[in-house]
């Protein structure tokens, strides 16, 4: 299957400018916002040991501090490359660099390469890619035990500033865009998927996001 996605147009969204300042306030600060309310919601089910598939992770500061809090390895797959020296930096200066392998690469159309992981992760992900369906598709299968997803809530007012943004971008001549699916649709597609779906909850960090955390039902 061939990617929808320009991986040159997500560079320019996602850009090295921005990894830095994202690696910077990681040091820093540490995890903030609605990153620490997942990774805590994802936390509470236990990580010890476990394998991470972050999807979109970008410099991937949310598995790199799940792998500190004892998780055992990651996999990160990001459409954009603009992220990756200040990954590599990141992983380096905390000796995290034989943990974390990172790929390249639109996920939907890799995910069969993929080998399945006790945590998927997918924070402010599903939209910037304009088919949710089979993003989550591929994320419920390769999740042994833990999906954790976060969205925007679908409000007129989110619409309306993701619609803003778009038309700003569109008129650089980029070809990124950003969504808002139907919230209650991918919920019921975790579901489908056999993940018992907590929440949404509504995220501290930004206000027009929402979290859930699926946990694969015990066979
Ligand atoms: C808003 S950024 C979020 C980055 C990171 N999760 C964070 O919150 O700091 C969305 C990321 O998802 C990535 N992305 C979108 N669709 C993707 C896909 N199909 N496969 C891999 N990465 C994807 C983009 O390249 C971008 O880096």
């Amino acid at each position: 299957m061939p990617s929808c996605c320009d991986p040159g147009d997500y560079r320019r969204v996602f850009s090295p400018a921005r990894a830095g300042r994202t690696v910077r306030r990681y040091l820093t600060r540490g995890l903030g916002g609605t990153a620490a309310d997942l990774a805590r919601a994802v936390a509470t089910q236990g990580v010890a040991g476990a394998t991470i598939l972050e999807v979109g992770g970008g410099v991937g500061t949310i598995h790199v501090d799940l792998l500190r809090g004892g998780a055992g390895t990651a996999v990160n797959v990001e459409l954009s490359p603009g992220w990756e020296p200040d990954a590599a930096e990141l992983l380096a200066r905390l000796d995290l660099a034989d943990r974390v392998e990172r790929r390249l690469g639109d996920f939907v159309v890799t995910a069969p390469t993929l080998l399945p992981a006790d945590v998927v992760i997918l924070h402010r992900v599903v939209c910037c890619y304009p088919h949710w369906e089979p993003m989550l598709d591929a994320a419920g299968r390769l999740a042994g035990r833990v999906v954790g997803l976060t969205f925007p809530v679908d409000r007129w007012w989110t619409r309306g500033a993701i619609g803003v943004r778009n038309r700003v971008i569109g008129l650089t001549g980029c070809g990124f865009r950003g969504f808002v699916h139907p919230v209650a649709a991918m919920l019921g597609a975790l579901a489908t998927a056999g993940f018992q779906v907590s929440g949404p909850t509504r995220l501290s960090g930004e206000g027009g996001f929402g979290a859930v955390v699926g946990v694969a039902a015990a066979s």
